[in-house]
């Protein structure tokens, strides 16, 4: 199976080469990347998968649906969300804006992996549970793909009491938080080495070197927390005002 996915930090990116692998070698391309759009054009079913944010589908998979939304029309699409802990309605959200410009939904997955978001504590675990979490989230991929080779699509995240999950348990309550979000990027100055590590890698191109120190470059950072969790120096916070564990698939 073919699967365009999004990935801040590697988690969704792991999550889709395994399921490419375990369905026969389909392809997989970054929604970062041009090849995205063509790859889709040319797949008559395909995959979605991208990292649930505050209970819902990320701004950046988002405007890239409403930016290319002629190209999913007829399309089969399957919807994945990886997520921290809990999303009620993860692959519901893509689902909904996939089924308004005409696409066909086969189903959907949810997969629980390593938390990302780097500035709270909350969710951290320890290295040993996050190889336990990864390793779950990996038999699950498993199992799934034996049962889409026979056509046999699980629906996790698209019922309507998943919808009422993902509303009620946090959509609602950070509706206007996760809008500050987007401009809550902030420097350590002293730590900051202006390396430019953290412009090179932002998906949006949403920071900027200016006087030898990274910035909020505009309005349209996504909140991936890539810049958070590959900084050298740890010097970026978004949400929270200290890294407590920077989190990239590839260190797990
Ligand atoms: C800004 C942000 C918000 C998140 N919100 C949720 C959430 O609402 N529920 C949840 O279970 N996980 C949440 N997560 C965790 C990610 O969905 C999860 O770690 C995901 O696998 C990260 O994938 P990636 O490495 O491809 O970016 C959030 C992560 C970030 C960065």
């Amino acid at each position: 199976m073919n699967i365009i996915y999004f990935s801040g930090n590697g988690n969704t990116k792991h999550c889709a080469e395994v399921l490419s692998l375990a369905t026969g070698n389909g392809k997989t391309e970054s929604i970062e990347n041009e090849n995205a759009i063509q790859l889709i054009k040319d797949s008559q079913e395909f995959a979605l998968a991208y990292p649930v944010h505050f209970s819902n589908i990320p701004f950046i998979v988002k405007e890239f649906i409403q930016k290319n939304c002629s190209i999913f029309s007829g399309k089969k699409v399957f919807l994945i969300a990886t997520m921290g802990a809990f999303s009620g309605d993860g692959s519901g959200c893509g689902a909904r804006l996939l089924k308004k410009y005409g696409a066909k939904i086969l189903g959907g997955l949810h997969l629980q992996m390593p938390d990302t978001v780097a500035d709270v504590k909350l969710l951290k675990k320890s290295p040993e549970k996050n190889r336990m979490i990864l390793k779950t989230a990996e038999e699950k991929i498993n199992r799934t793909a034996k049962l889409i080779q026979s056509k046999k699509y699980p629906h996790e995240g698209l019922h309507f009491y998943n919808q009422v999950a993902g509303l009620f348990g946090q959509r609602l309550w950070f509706l206007q938080a996760v809008k500050n979000y987007r401009h809550a990027f902030k420097i350590n100055a002293e730590k900051c080495s202006g390396c430019s590590l953290c412009q090179k890698h932002c998906p949006t191109q949403s920071i900027k070197i200016e006087d030898g120190k990274a910035k909020l470059a505009g309005s349209n950072c996504t909140i991936c927390y890539r810049c958070v969790n590959s900084c050298p120096r740890q010097a970026i916070t978004i949400i929270g005002k200290k890294v407590f564990e920077q989190c990239l698939f590839k260190n797990y």
